[in-house]
């Protein structure tokens, strides 16, 4: 996108690319919004950042945050040693991307840039240096390469692999839905991605569109593999008011509430999630705030996926429903098992293993107390505990009543 020209400021074309980056505005609101800086006489001047504001793309915080990542940012570019910063590539809400060349190699590679604001926990700088390390002694197809990480002037820095393509987000905010079979091909490719860091002890834990990449030859590429995440990330997005940055629109219920045990069984969600997007073109919860968005995925039941998009099989709706089930013990527990279901369902057969998990979901609901049950004419019902205890109780009793009849018309005829 070309935002610069007469009276914009190197800042202005770094934020407006930032804001659409984010989802914040679209590059058509920004051009008005800069339409609008320059209609302005120099008597009476005004920032883009001001009228941002006003239009109420940007909160004062989302603001604050941005004008630290260009700060920091811009200090950084030309620091990282053994690297050349050539532009950026994009921005999210923690961290800029940079397009560079290793001067070493003389290859091109990305580099992700945290500020310092956001890692200063002495736990989590730690997790970064672990994760990054395990992550560049991976070598996976369709895991984008994590190459080096370090520091320099209180900046952390990833240096991974650079891809020339684009993400899902991208075809996903365009209204792509993906047929059953393009899905089901792309999201094999990212779970023997997980399947593989999983087998190495590393779980991605921020499965989501953004972090999905198809290169020129549409092979996928998982990025982020081994960015240590911040726990506090998901705070601020609880706490986070107006439009979302970062909404959790894929994040697994456990790591909502904080647990501190986090499996591969969060990315399984998450994927779930991913792949409840592509085949239905909408995200799994949808509300007016990332805290609302999180509550949902909590309590709110899942619509079957293939409600919405009535061409899917019976066969992928469940799929989907047992990698998004609430309770981890209820989804599956490995990547293999969702791969096995998935290449069932591509080719006609029903997902077994989801089967299976249906049944032991249906039991476990039983001895919580709830069944869902089917009446006489058809309807579908709940049916708790106690009612289904009082039903076998008249069973009983009936049983046992019309036994003793049985016995009493015997006993008059043989006398
Ligand atoms: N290895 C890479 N090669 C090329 N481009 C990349 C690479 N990694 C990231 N990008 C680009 O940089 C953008 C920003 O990435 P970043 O991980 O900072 O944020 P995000 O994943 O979009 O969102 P969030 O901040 O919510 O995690 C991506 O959307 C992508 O366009
Ligand atoms: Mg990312």
């Amino acid at each position: 996108m070309s935002l610069t020209g007469s009276g914009m400021t190197n800042y202005d074309t770094i934020l407006g690319r930032m804001v659409v980056d984010l989802s914040l505005c679209t590059e058509t609101e920004v051009r008005h919004c800069i339409e609008e800086k320059k209609s302005h006489s120099p008597e009476d001047p005004i920032t883009l950042e001001q009228i941002l504001l006003d239009k109420q793309f940007v909160t004062n915080t989302q603001l604050g945050r941005m004008r630290t990542l260009i700060r920091e940012s811009k200090d950084v570019s030309n620091q990282i040693p053994g690297y050349k910063i050539l532009g950026k590539l994009g921005s999210g809400a923690m961290a800029v991307v940079y397009k560079a060349k290793q001067i070493s190699l003389d290859r091109t590679v990305a580099i992700k840039v945290l500020p310092k604001k956001f890692v200063q926990k002495a736990d989590y700088v730690e997790r970064f240096y672990k994760e990054g390390r395990l992550a560049a002694k991976m070598n996976h197809n369709n895991i984008v390469q994590a190459i080096d990480v370090g520091e320099v002037g209180g900046l952390y820095y990833f240096v991974m692999e650079f891809v020339e393509g684009k993400t899902l987000h991208d075809d996903l905010s365009k209204g792509k839905i993906f047929g059953e079979d393009e899905a089901i091909d792309l999201i094999l490719q990212l779970i023997s991605a997980l399947g593989h860091a999983h087998s190495m002890g590393l779980v991605h834990r921020d499965v989501k569109p953004k972090n999905i990449m198809l290169n020129k030859d549409n092979v996928v590429k998982l990025a982020d593999m081994g960015l240590a995440r911040e726990t506090s990330d998901i705070k601020a997005a609880k706490h986070e008011q107006g439009k979302a940055f970062g909404t959790p629109y894929y994040i697994a219920p456990e790591q909502i509430r904080g647990l501190m045990d986090i499996d591969g069984r969060a990315d399984i969600y998450a994927l779930g999630a991913t792949l409840f997007h592509m085949v239905t073109g909408r995200v799994p919860f949808e509300a007016g705030s990332p805290s609302e968005v999180m509550k949902k995925h909590l309590k709110e039941p899942l619509t079957p996926p293939d409600h919405i998009n009535t061409a899917l099989t019976a066969g992928m709706a469940e799929v989907i429903e047992v990698m998004m089930a609430k309770n981890r013990d209820q989804r599956y527990a490995t990547m293999a098992e969702v791969m096995d279901d998935l290449k069932a369902v591509r080719q006609g057969h029903p997902p077994l293993m989801a089967r299976q998990k249906f049944n032991v979901k249906s039991l476990e609901e039983l001895e919580e107390g709830m069944i869902l049950g089917t009446t006489d004419d058809g309807e579908q019902k709940i049916y708790t505990a106690e009612a289904i205890a009082t039903y076998r109780l008249w069973v009983i009793v009936l049983g046992a009543l019309s036994a003793l009849m049985a016995l009493a018309v015997l006993f008059m005829l043989t006398r």
